[in-house]
């Protein structure tokens, strides 16, 4: 039998969670302020992000972007260069399409219910749960991978919790923990206590409020709890890529709309195939990409970044023309550019390709060839 009957046990669960984060809740700058539209900035960075990096983000975001109206007229080369760096780039689009919605259908204000919200791009139950609860205080509970982490652990829930069974177990006892008027503050209780004391690795029992009340606790079990598949194995890949500078300026493409890192700009390059060298690969993937012949020239080096369950590690050249430039066929690009360097530094990149500019931001040599 779950402890879900246990009335006195709840409340006191609850009232301790609350005093929990009373005393130690971050002091983050859209909890300054509550309104919508910073709960909604927010909890869309918070996802897949860690919470130390986002108030950097946030900050440069709303000075930028003041309101939904503002937001709403800007570009979306500039929404992802803001963006840059946080990755999931849908994120971003998606933002600036349901600022247009609201801009237009709302009067620039988030609409309040969990179905309305759910209707915009980007907003799925759980942010429309959020915004409902934290920004216009709507007795609704809000379920993330932390609050999963604590409930299983809390109730010994030993299914796997991705299940639909198990996730109903969750939801339930959250709306039963969840004090009435209180869950703004509730539920970014919960999320937090679990971020910072009911770890998924090393929990840290030894200073935890609801030990005497944790059931993983008393049978040793938290490490095991709770219960998911196993991780993916990583897969190493090897990419190429390479600068082609002319007339001072550097070829830069816009990845399409439908693929990963779609809408960023790149240099052209691609996965390294077997049998084939990294020169190789620039060559022909420049070829593939774009219909310009090219040669590698130098090496600049050899960039790492991981993405999702992929470990990346991209190769890069500067290369020149192998004969005069002929018209050019994008395939795996929307546009091109020719770009000087204070262009470069307004668009966004992705990861690897992000490094590499960082790098020749600092070679004297490479500047010297190019407009800044
Ligand atoms: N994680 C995601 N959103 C959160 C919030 N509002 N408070 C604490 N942790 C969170």
């Amino acid at each position: 039998m779950l402890a879900t009957q246990d009335y006195s046990a709840q409340s006191t669960i609850t009232t301790k969670l609350m005093d929990w984060f009373f005393k130690h809740k971050k002091d983050l700058p859209w909890r300054r302020t509550y309104t919508s539209y910073h709960i909604w900035i927010s909890e869309i960075m918070l996802q897949q992000t860690q919470m130390e990096r986002v108030p950097d983000y946030f900050k440069r975001w709303i000075k930028r972007f003041p309101d939904i109206p503002t937001l709403a007229q800007a570009s979306e080369d500039e929404v992802l260069k803001l963006w840059e760096g946080l990755g999931y780039y849908a994120r971003a689009k998606n933002i600036l399409k349901t600022a247009k919605i609201v801009a237009n259908h709302h009067n620039g204000t988030l609409p309040q219910s969990l179905q309305e919200l759910q209707q915009l791009p980007g907003i799925g139950p759980y942010t429309a749960q959020a915004i409902a609860s934290i920004a216009f205080e709507h007795d609704v509970s809000v379920v993330d991978a932390n609050v999963e982490r604590v409930l299983a652990r809390l109730f010994h829930l030993t299914t796997p919790v991705k299940t639909r069974s198990t996730q109903e177990q969750i939801q339930t006892l959250c709306a039963q923990l969840l004090p009435w008027g209180q869950a703004r503050m509730f539920n970014q209780a919960i999320m937090e206590f679990g971020r910072l004391v009911c770890l998924p690795r090393t929990p840290s029992c030894s200073h935890c409020p609801l030990r005497d009340y944790c059931q993983a606790y008393r049978k040793g079990a938290t490490t095991q709890i709770p219960v998911r598949p196993n991780p993916k194995t990583p897969i190493f890949i090897s990419m190429s890529t390479g600068v082609l500078i002319h007339d001072q300026r550097i070829f830069i493409q816009k990845r399409k709309s439908n693929d990963i890192w779609a809408d960023l700009w790149e240099f052209p390059g691609g996965v390294i195939e077997d049998q084939e060298s990294p020169e190789e690969t620039v060559t022909r993937e420049f070829l593939e990409e774009t219909g310009i012949k090219v040669k590698p020239a130098d090496f600049l080096g050899h960039y790492q970044h991981a993405y999702t369950h992929y470990r990346v590690t991209m190769y890069a050249y500067t290369v020149e023309l192998r004969t005069k430039l002929q018209s050019i066929h994008l395939t795996a690009a929307q546009e091109y550019r020719w770009a000087t360097w204070t262009q470069i530094k307004t668009l966004a990149f992705p990861a690897g390709h992000r490094q590499l500019i960082a790098h020749l931001e600092t070679s004297p040599q490479f500047q010297a060839r190019i407009i800044p």
